[in-house]
């Protein structure tokens, strides 16, 4: 299985913090942002991994990363989006690196308190498709919301809806079979011009072949806005202090 962290993007919505960096690289309590998917990835069993970068100061990756000796890694691959394409097309630049393989695919702002392996074991023995996380939380309007029917089943994803079917988001953490390339190549542009990863979600829904699981543990969007990057820290920290008391 291969990996994909991607951490592209002009971060914006953290201006001005990201005048001088890549919001990816930016500070999470005690080490930066992109630290947090990397380990995930690694502690899943999941060591043959990209990063796309993107935007400004990409090269900083390189100085921070290296070759991923931290992570335990023998070598990271790294690839460069040229425009604000969207998480559907920056993902499509790793079609030859995938290579056929399946993937996990983890936005580099997310964080989440919890082992991704069980996750990764079921889609490893799920029969190819897709697999999607999803958290319940307080108010989903700032992603990608699961609409389910009555008997459980998710029947659409909806971006960022207005007014949400449920309380459960989709978290920035999907795993795909190498289809995925495919699929990717039939999508068009949203309103905000971007290749949208919830159209290829709803994609595999409609061949019938999205799976779920639920995480228990907290899940961060550290780039959503400055209030969700402060909170962020906050839970992190918290995090690891009781961790180390344990
Ligand atoms: C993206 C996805 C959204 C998902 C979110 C998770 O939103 O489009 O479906 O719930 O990541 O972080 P974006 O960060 O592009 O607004």
């Amino acid at each position: 299985m291969k990996g994909v962290v991607l951490a592209g993007g002009l971060g914006t919505r953290l201006y001005p913090l990201t005048k001088i960096t890549n919001k990816h690289l930016l500070p999470v309590y005690d080490e930066p942002m992109i630290y947090y998917p990397i380990k995930s990835l690694v502690e899943a069993g999941i060591d043959d991994i990209m990063i796309v970068c993107g935007g400004n100061h990409a090269g900083e990756f390189l100085r921070l990363l290296g070759n991923g000796a931290e992570f335990g890694l023998k070598h990271l691959n790294y690839t460069y989006q040229e425009r604000e394409g969207g998480i559907a097309e920056a993902l499509g630049l790793c079609r030859h690196f995938v290579d056929g393989d399946k993937v996990v695919v983890f936005l580099g702002d997310n964080i989440i308190g919890e082992s991704l392996a069980d996750a990764v074991r079921e889609f490893e023995h799920q029969n190819g498709g897709a697999r999607i996380l999803l958290k319940e939380v307080e108010d989903p309007t700032d992603y990608g919301v699961a609409k389910f029917s009555d008997d459980g089943e998710i029947v659409e994803i909806i971006e960022k809806p207005k007014i949400p079917p449920s309380k459960a988001a989709v978290v920035g953490i999907y795993m795909y079979d190498s289809q995925v390339f495919d699929i990717i190549k039939t999508l068009k542009p949203s309103d905000r011009g971007e290749l949208e990863i919830t159209d290829v979600n709803n994609a595999y829904l409609k061949m019938g072949k999205l799976r779920y699981s639920i995480l228990k543990d907290f899940w961060a969007d550290a780039g959503a806005s400055i209030e969700a990057y402060f909170d962020t820290i906050r839970i992190v920290r918290e995090h690891k202090l009781s961790g180390r008391k344990r």
